[in-house]
């Protein structure tokens, strides 16, 4: 993926030596089940997903400029709601340790721009979990227009069916910002 910079953060593709950034983040019971995926219990939990995230080579590293440390990941995927080929769906988790500065709002704005100016990509969709109140200000505060609620959409890690809460920005939403 195209390393993109924000003045506070560096978001590049994730490479073998980021595991122990990702297992110290992951193991917490409040990033992954508020994304959609269990807390990793080992090294190789964590080991298994960088390689995916390695292979697949949609998802970026977010890295803090001030400790060079892998804080969380952002994902730039297939929107698999839409049959749409220039439709994206956004989707990100960040170290709980790092919450609260405003660090994903800043990297969406540069994915943004990225994805709308410099990829062909007409419509940008994130959706949240109802229960999600942190992500639906990062949605909020980063301007994407509120579409509905699809009901009984996911399965959470404990098996729990949920909702998810649909937003997106179309280009000409961000360019004309
Ligand atoms: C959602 C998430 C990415 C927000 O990232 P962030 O960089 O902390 O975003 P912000 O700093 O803008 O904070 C967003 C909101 O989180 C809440 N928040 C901030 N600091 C917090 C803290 N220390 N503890 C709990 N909540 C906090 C606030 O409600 C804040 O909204 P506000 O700006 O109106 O005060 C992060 O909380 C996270 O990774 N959560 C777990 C995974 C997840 O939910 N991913 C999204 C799936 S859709």
């Amino acid at each position: 993926m195209k390393t993109l910079e924000t003045e506070r953060l560096i978001l590049r593709g994730f490479e073998e030596n980021d595991l122990d950034d990702l297992f110290e983040y992951a193991q917490s019971p409040d990033v992954g089940p508020n994304a959609g995926w269990p807390p990793h219990k080992t090294k190789e939990d964590s080991l298994n997903i960088l390689k995916m995230f390695i292979e697949k080579d949609d998802v970026w590293a977010i890295v803090e400029k001030k400790s060079n440390k892998v804080i969380g990941s952002y994902g730039l995927h297939r929107d698999l709601k839409r049959d749409n080929e220039k439709s994206k769906m956004i989707g990100y988790v960040l170290s709980d340790k790092f919450w609260g500065n405003g660090y994903v709002p800043e990297a969406t704005q540069r994915v943004l721009k990225h994805a709308f100016e410099e990829l062909d990509i007409n419509i940008i969709s994130v959706y949240h979990f109802c229960f999600n109140e942190r992500s639906k200000r990062v949605i909020e505060k980063s301007g994407f227009k509120y579409e509905g609620i699809l009901r009984l959409s996911s399965t959470l890690p404990n098996g729990d069916i949920t909702d998810d809460v649909c937003y997106s920005m179309t280009k000409d939403e961000f360019l004309s910002k």
